[in-house]
């Protein structure tokens, strides 16, 4: 089976288990909206390929961590669209969750999701208890507080925003989420792949300003134009679409001379380069002439 396949089965699992039995059909059913169709998948990728690269030991496991972190993903963009938040009308080319559903089931959604993602994690536990508990740690760390998503959602409602933490903990936490899951579940020490992580989100994060900047709606399939509408700082606006590009390969190069040695290091510096490919915007790609 393939990473994408590998995935998407593991999804799919985690939840079925979610809707078993006698469930309110609505929040059932926004469950699977959520996550259906996805988008990148981009976090469960890395994952995997850490996974791989590193000898994918117990492949339950690493099955088990690519669908919670996407869960975890997922969870966090129902609630970044709520009217509370982003107010977003659309995410991935479809109303969002709380416009087709409304807020009450849309942050019930959000909710499920994030304790499904753990309670996945926990099923898997009978594979290696010690491995599933340090995965567990490393989510909760990178999904709550003082250093996850909720930090980093958190930062949007100060006065004062100490931009890098914004950053890393809203964007990079969970990639390093992506690269120390998929070491640990391979039975390799998280402490490594800590820095590749942080670096592909940091590029994740110039790439995903570039987006905002430089796509419609249409084409991306949410509201674009959000960092000049919330007043976020955006690499565009700072380095230009240019200075953003190169600034987005630079990081990425240090992303590859920041992998661990392992097993499939050469496989997933190829990877990496890859994505600097897939993040760069394509109509930009396609304009840039060489050397220019
Ligand atoms: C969007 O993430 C949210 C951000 C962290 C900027 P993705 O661009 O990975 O979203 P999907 O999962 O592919 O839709
Ligand atoms: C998405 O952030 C949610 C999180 C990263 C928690 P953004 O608001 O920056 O991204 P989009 O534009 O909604 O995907
Ligand atoms: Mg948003």
């Amino acid at each position: 089976m393939d990473i994408k396949a590998r995935i998407d089965h593991a999804i799919a699992e985690a939840i079925a288990a979610g809707q078993a039995g006698p469930t309110p059909a609505k929040l059932a059913s926004a469950l699977h909206y959520a996550v259906h169709p996805g988008g990148a998948r981009i976090r469960p990728s890395i994952l995997m390929s850490v996974a791989l690269a590193c000898g994918d030991r117990s492949p339950r496991l690493t099955d088990a961590a690519a669908a919670a972190l996407e869960l975890i993903h997922c969870a966090s963009l129902v609630h970044d669209d709520l009217p509370c938040f982003d107010d977003a009308a659309t995410r991935r080319g479809k109303p969002s969750v709380h416009r087709a559903y409304g807020e009450p089931l849309a942050v019930l959604t959000g909710d499920s999701l994030i304790i499904m993602a753990f309670e996945t994690l926990a099923r898997a536990a009978g594979e290696d208890p010690a491995q599933a508990a340090r995965l567990i740690s490393i989510l909760a760390r990178r999904t709550g507080m003082p250093r996850g998503i909720c930090a980093g959602q958190g930062w949007e409602s100060e006065d004062d925003v100490d931009l890098s933490a914004y950053h890393q903990a809203k964007t990079g936490a969970l990639f390093m989420a992506a690269t120390q899951m998929g070491a640990v579940a391979a039975g390799e020490d998280a402490e490594p792949w800590e820095e590749l992580g942080a670096r592909i989100g940091e590029a994740f994060q110039v790439a995903d300003d570039l987006r905002d900047a430089l796509y419609d709606g249409e084409t991306l399939g949410k509201p674009v134009g959000q960092d000049d509408l919330h007043g976020r700082p955006n690499a565009v606006t700072e380095l230009g679409v240019e200075g953003a590009i190169d600034r987005m390969r630079d990081i990425l190069a240090g992303a590859i001379a920041s992998i661990p040695k392992c097993a499939g290091e050469a496989r997933l510096a190829a990877l990496v380069t890859a994505q600097a490919e897939v993040l760069t915007p394509i109509k930009w790609r396609a304009a840039r002439v060489p050397g220019e």
